[in-house]
C-alpha cells in the first residue's frame, strides 16, 4: 500500500519522450518541428553518457582525396564481413550533411591554419577522414548540443530520471503493437513516474559496464537493450563487445582512454623492453582495426604475464603532441607520466556495443511508435567490428532519420492511451543492498574473464552458469522490493550480458570481435545473431 507521507505518483504527457541525452538523443530532439512537445531524460547529468568522453572524432568523407566508396569499404573490411552494406551506404552517404549540421549548429571543431579542418586518422581507415574538437571531440559536441536544446522552449531536458520499463498496448492488454511511454524513476524523490507519449525514442548508449575493465563512464549499463527486449523487441549481434586498446593503466585513472589519433598521429605501440611488436600481428601496424590490434596486445600481455603493455609518441615533437592531445596531455602529466618523453602505460578494455535493438534506416524498432537510435541500436552499420569514429557518425544520420520519420507521421498518431499508475503497494524498501553490489562486482568480474577478448564454449557455459543464477537472484530481488538506480542497472545489465553470452555461445566461428579458440576459422556465411523475445528465452528477469 502506499504511504501516507508518499507524494501522490505524478504523470507527465508528452509527443516525443526522448530516454538519454547523449548525441543521439539530442540529435533526435534538436530535428524535430519545434510545434512537438519533446522531453529528453537522462538518469544522471545531461552530459553524463559517453558522448562527453569522446575523444578521437567524427568519421565523415570531407577531403577531396577521400570518396564514399573509400569509406564505405574501409567500414566492410572492419567490420568482418558482417555489416549490412545498405546501412553501411545510408550512413556514409548522409555523413556529410551531418556534419554541416553540426557544424552550424554551432561545434567548434579544430581547424587547419591552411585548409579547413584539421583531420585525422584512426585504425581501420584509408584516409584522413575525421573530424575532430582536438582530443575533446564528445565535449564540443555534447555542451553545444545541450545548449542548443536548452534554449529550445518546445524541449524539456530532464536530469535523474531513470527509465524502468516501457508501457505498450500489450502491457495494458489492448489491441496492436504500440509503445505508449515508459515508467519513470524520480531519483529526486525516489517514485516511479508515469510519462506517456506519441513517440518514444531509446537513446540509452551502450552496455560496456558489463566488464570489469572499460572505457566507459558509469551508467553503461545496457539499461535500453534489456528494456526494450523485456517489452519485445528483437536484438542482433549482442556478441560484438568491442575492446579499444588503449585505455590508460594507472591506479589512479578511473576509464581514461588514450585515443586511437594518438596512433593515426604516429604513435608506436611497444612492450616492455621498449621494442615494437604489431608487424607480428598485421601490415597494417597500429593501425588495423580495434579486434586485431586488441588481440595483439592481449596475446602479448599473456604471453609476456605483463599487466599492460606501452603507446608512445614521445619521439614526435612536444609542441605538436600539446596541440593535438591536449586533454590526455594534462590527464596524464597530473598522473607524473610527460607524455612528450615518456610512454603511455596501456591495457584493453570494454568500449562499444556493436549489437543492440534491431531498427530500420529509418530507426523504427519492431515496436510502433518506438524508436531507437545511437549505442543502443543495431542498424547493421558496424558488422563483427565497429571502424573508429563511425559511431557519433551513426547517432547523428539516425538520430536526423529518426526526427524525419517522426515528423512525417506526427500528424496521424493519436495521443497515448491512459495507463496505470506504477505499483508499488506489494514492495518494500530493502534492507540488504550489499547483495546488489556484490552481484554487480561478481558479474563483471566474470564477465571479463569468461567472456573477453578470447573465449572458449568452456568459458562461456561458465559464464551462462553464473548469469542464470544471478538472473534469479535478481528476479527475487525485484519483486520483492522498491527500484533504486542501483537495482535497475543491475538487473540490465544482468539481462544484457545473458544476451552476450547466449549470442555468443551461438557463433561457432571466430569472426571479428567474436573469437574463440574453439572455433578459430570463419565460416563461409557471414550471419546476424538475432535473439527473438517470444521464442528465444534467455534466463533474463
Ligand atoms: P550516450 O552518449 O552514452 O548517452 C546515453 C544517455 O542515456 C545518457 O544521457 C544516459 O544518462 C541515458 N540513459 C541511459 N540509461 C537510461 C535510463 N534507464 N533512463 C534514463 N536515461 C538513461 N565514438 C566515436 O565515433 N568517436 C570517438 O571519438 C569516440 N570516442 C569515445 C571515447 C570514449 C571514452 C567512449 C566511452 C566512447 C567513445 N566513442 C566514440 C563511442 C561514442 O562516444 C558512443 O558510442 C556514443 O557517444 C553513444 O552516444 P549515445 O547518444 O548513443 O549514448
Ligand atoms: C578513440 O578516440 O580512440 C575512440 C574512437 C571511437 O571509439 O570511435
Amino acid at each position: 500500500m502506499a504511504r501516507d507521507n508518499d507524494p501522490m505518483p505524478q504523470s507527465h504527457e508528452y509527443d516525443v519522450l526522448i530516454i538519454g541525452s547523449g548525441a543521439a538523443g539530442l540529435t533526435v530532439a534538436l530535428n524535430l518541428p519545434e510545434h512537438l512537445k519533446v522531453c529528453v531524460i537522462s538518469k544522471a547529468d545531461i552530459s553524463s553518457g559517453a558522448t562527453l568522453w569522446a575523444q578521437g572524432g567524427i568519421a565523415a568523407v570531407l577531403d577531396d582525396q577521400d570518396c564514399t566508396e573509400n569509406h564505405v569499404q574501409d567500414t566492410l573490411v572492419a567490420g568482418g564481413g558482417l555489416c549490412h552494406e545498405d546501412a553501411v551506404r545510408f550512413t556514409v552517404d548522409n555523413s556529410k550533411e551531418s556534419i554541416d549540421w553540426l557544424i552550424r549548429t554551432g561545434v567548434d571543431f579544430t581547424r587547419n591554419t591552411d585548409t579547413g579542418f584539421h583531420l585525422t586518422r584512426e585504425g581501420g581507415h584509408s584516409h584522413r577522414r575525421i573530424i575532430h574538437a582536438a582530443d575533446a571531440t564528445g565535449h564540443a559536441v555534447s555542451t553545444t548540443l545541450t545548449s542548443q536544446a536548452q534554449a529550445r522552449p518546445n524541449i524539456e531536458l530532464v536530469s535523474n530520471r531513470v527509465a524502468v520499463d516501457l508501457i505498450t498496448n500489450r502491457k495494458l492488454a489492448l489491441p496492436g503493437n504500440r509503445c505508449v511511454g515508459a515508467y519513470i524513476l524520480n531519483l529526486e524523490d525516489n517514485h516511479v513516474e508515469l510519462f506517456r507519449a506519441r513517440f518514444t525514442v531509446l537513446a540509452t548508449g551502450g552496455a560496456s559496464k558489463a566488464y570489469q575493465y572499460t572505457t566507459n563512464p558509469d551508467g553503461a549499463s545496457g539499461d535500453g537493450i534489456a528494456i526494450a527486449w523485456r517489452a519485445g523487441c528483437r536484438v542482433a549481434n549482442m556478441e560484438f563487445n568491442q575492446f579499444h586498446p588503449t585505455c590508460l593503466y594507472h591506479p589512479h585513472a578511473k576509464s581514461f582512454l588514450i585515443t586511437e589519433a594518438v596512433r593515426g598521429e604516429g604513435g608506436f605501440l611497444k612492450l616492455p623492453d621498449g621494442s615494437r611488436f604489431m608487424d607480428r600481428f598485421d601490415k597494417r601496424q597500429e593501425l588495423a582495426p580495434r579486434d586485431i590490434v586488441a588481440r595483439a596486445i592481449d596475446h602479448e600481455m599473456k604471453r609476456l604475464g605483463a599487466d599492460h603493455l606501452y603507446l608512445d609518441i614521445s619521439h614526435k615533437p612536444a609542441e605538436f603532441i600539446r596541440h593535438h592531445f591536449p586533454t590526455i596531455y594534462d590527464k596524464c602529466l597530473e598522473l607524473g607520466i610527460d607524455i612528450t618523453r615518456d610512454p603511455i602505460p596501456v591495457v584493453p578494455a570494454a568500449h562499444y556495443t556493436c549489437g543492440g535493438i534491431v531498427s530500420d534506416e529509418r530507426a523504427r524498432t519492431d515496436i510502433n511508435q518506438l524508436y531507437v537510435v545511437g549505442e543502443a541500436g543495431f542498424t547493421g552499420l558496424h558488422g563483427a567490428n565497429r571502424m573508429a569514429s563511425n559511431s557519433l557518425l551513426e547517432c547523428l544520420v539516425y538520430g536526423r532519420a529518426a526526427a524525419a520519420d517522426i515528423t512525417r507521421r506526427e500528424a496521424d498518431i493519436p495521443p497515448a492511451p491512459d495507463a496505470p499508475a506504477w505499483d508499488e503497494s506489494q514492495v518494500r524498501d530493502s534492507d540488504e543492498d550489499v547483495v546488489i553490489s556484490h552481484n554487480w562486482d561478481e558479474l563483471r568480474h566474470f564477465m571479463w574473464d569468461y567472456v573477453g577478448i578470447v573465449r572458449t564454449t568452456k568459458r562461456l557455459q561458465r559464464a551462462k552458469h553464473r548469469v542464470d543464477l544471478l538472473s534469479r537472484e535478481i528476479s527475487e530481488f525485484y519483486s520483492n522490493y522498491r527500484v533504486t538506480n542501483d537495482l535497475l542497472e543491475l538487473r540490465n545489465l544482468v539481462t544484457v550480458s545473458d544476451l552476450i553470452i547466449c549470442s555468443a555461445l551461438q557463433r561457432k566461428e571466430s569472426r571479428g570481435l567474436h573469437y574463440t579458440l574453439d572455433y578459430p576459422g570463419l565460416l563461409p556465411d557471414a550471419r546476424d545473431t538475432v535473439l527473438i523475445p517470444t521464442t528465444y528465452r534467455t534466463s533474463s528477469p
